[in-house]
């Protein structure tokens, strides 16, 4: 087994250049559109093919905290969804993989150990670190190849529910995701008890691996044909986004399992509990409801907001909410409801006696007053300075079912040309979605601020809508903006963001 030192890896930065930017899954669907190849049959996917990278820095805990070390083992693994028994990969053989928790300021040490049988790496989604640990195969670092380890070593500076999954293909619809908790060691408190919520929509092991499922979607010819067919009819009014995903999933999950036999969370009538909800599912938007309660939402993508009271809220793929509730006595339902899709994810909050509800229980508060991010206000703390831009660039959504091939500013990945920013600037992305989806889009390394001030990593652009997005460029490197539908970032919707010189 060889591992791979970070001397190794500490190689001087060089220019990240188009020609040098194929990406692997999208080479695919390039070969199969242009001569016929089957997808599947090519190399493990990647995101670039540099072969140099940036250096990971030295780097200390902030004063007073501490380093945070964790071996985490990508590998197969068999797993119980409570019911369904699925070959799989996962890491530590576990669905959702092992929660990493540490405060604002430690310095996370964590060695990927590569079983799997294919290139993996790990992106910590929605964490400012430095571009070294960022896991972008080809563009930050090299693919951590079958047999070997890799340390990740950077700081997190800001508190907040965040998770982590590879930069690879489609391995994030595998079971290779985990939450990530940054606790604020100035955290106020105001609650009693703590339950992290990972929501997600499986396939793998049912007869199909997701890489069956992008072939199948490449080739033109797949049942996963929901996006031109999947509207959505559950009575909320006017379907605010467009056609469902892409894919049909015969399960959706709440912390692995399936709603038959839901993980059931303990706590006491009267207390007030965190909910930390993470949508790690690849191509499905939930609306989340707590039978029996309003949800305060505190939080969005790790970031405070107005705390607001609504029955419900949209959240999609790569988002994450804080919701505080304040609980009644009895057995209540969480629900995700994937939108435009059949089937539910569920668990339960017991605090009294009862009978469990069903797996099909719909509570009320899914039909009540959905919450979405535009309605979201940001706390003080969390609003970047006022500031004129220095720099504008747009960000143009774009594709569409057959072919399969989704691009931004008119291109796939690869093929269009990565945005520049320098140092020290405000800059603008003017997104604009010309598909008739939903796109969660996704920046690497940074939090924008929506026109709301609200910062987040992750928003959910509808049909044919334009939302302008601020960022603050503070992080040099070349980061990733992509949708976080993982087929859709794997057939192309990804651009690169680079700072100049
Ligand atoms: Cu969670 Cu590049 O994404
Ligand atoms: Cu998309």
């Amino acid at each position: 087994m060889a591992y791979v030192h970070l001397a190794e890896q500490r190689t001087p930065m060089t220019r990240f250049t188009r020609r040098q930017v194929v990406l692997g899954g999208l080479g695919l669907a390039g070969t199969g559109l242009l001569g016929g190849c089957s997808p599947a049959s090519a190399p493990g996917p990647a995101h670039g093919t540099r072969t140099s990278f940036p250096a990971q820095p030295a780097l200390s805990p902030a004063p007073g905290r501490t380093v945070v070390e964790k071996t985490l083992t990508a590998g197969r693994a068999t797993v119980d969804l409570g019911g369904p028994r699925v070959e799989t990969w996962a890491y530590d053989q576990l669905i959702p993989g092992p929660e990493l928790r540490a405060t604002a300021g430690d310095l996370l040490r964590i060695t990927v150990d590569n079983q799997l049988p294919a290139d993996t790496t790990i992106h910590w989604h929605g964490i400012a670190l430095h571009n070294a640990a960022d896991g972008v195969p080809g563009m930050t670092q090299a693919p951590i190849t079958p047999g070997s380890r890799y340390e990740y070593e950077f700081l997190v500076p800001d508190p907040g529910t965040y998770f982590f999954h590879p930069h690879v293909g489609a391995q994030l619809d595998r079971g290779l995701y985990a939450p990530l908790i940054v606790d604020d060691p100035a955290e106020p408190g105001g609650y009693d008890a703590e339950w992290v919520v990972v929501l997600d929509d499986w396939v793998d092991g049912t007869g199909r691996t997701p890489d069956d499922v992008f072939a199948a979607l490449t080739a033109g010819n797949g049942s996963d044909s929901g996006g031109m067919g999947g509207m959505d009819h559950s009575g909320m009014g006017d379907p605010p986004f467009g056609n469902a995903g892409d894919v049909t999933y015969p399960h959706f999950l709440i912390n692995g399992r399936v709603p038959a036999t839901p993980e059931t969370f303990q706590a006491k009538p009267g207390q007030r509990v965190r909910l930390r909800v993470i949508n790690a599912a690849s191509d499905t938007i939930f609306t989340v409801a707590l039978g029996g309660h309003r949800l305060t939402v505190t939080h969005s993508d790790g970031f405070g907001v107005e705390p607001v009271e609504t029955d419900a809220f949209y959240i999609g793929m790569g988002e994450r909410y804080d919701v505080i509730v304040a609980l009644g006595d009895g057995v209540f339902p969480l629900v995700a409801v994937p939108f435009g899709k059949d089937g539910q994810a569920l668990a339960l909050l017991r605090s009294g006696s009862g009978p469990a509800p069903g797996a099909s229980v719909r509570p009320s508060e899914v039909d009540g007053q959905i919450l979405q991010a535009s309605d979201l206000r940001p706390a003080q703390s969390a609003r970047l300075p006022q500031r004129q831009p220095d720099a504008s660039v747009q960000v143009q959504l774009s594709g569409q079912m057959s072919p399969y091939v989704w691009a931004i500013n008119g291109a796939p990945f690869g093929r269009n040309t990565p945005l520049e920013v320098s140092a020290g600037q405000r800059l603008q992305l003017r997104v604009s979605n010309r598909t008739m989806m939903t796109h969660p889009v996704h920046v690497h390394g940074h939090t924008f601020a929506l026109a709301s001030g609200v910062r987040k990593d992750t928003v959910l652009v509808r049909p044919m809508e334009a939302i302008t997005l601020e960022l603050q460029a503070d992080n040099p490197g070349e980061w990733m903006i992509h949708c976080h539908n993982i087929y859709h970032a794997e057939a192309g919707m990804m651009i690169a963001l680079g700072y100049r010189g």
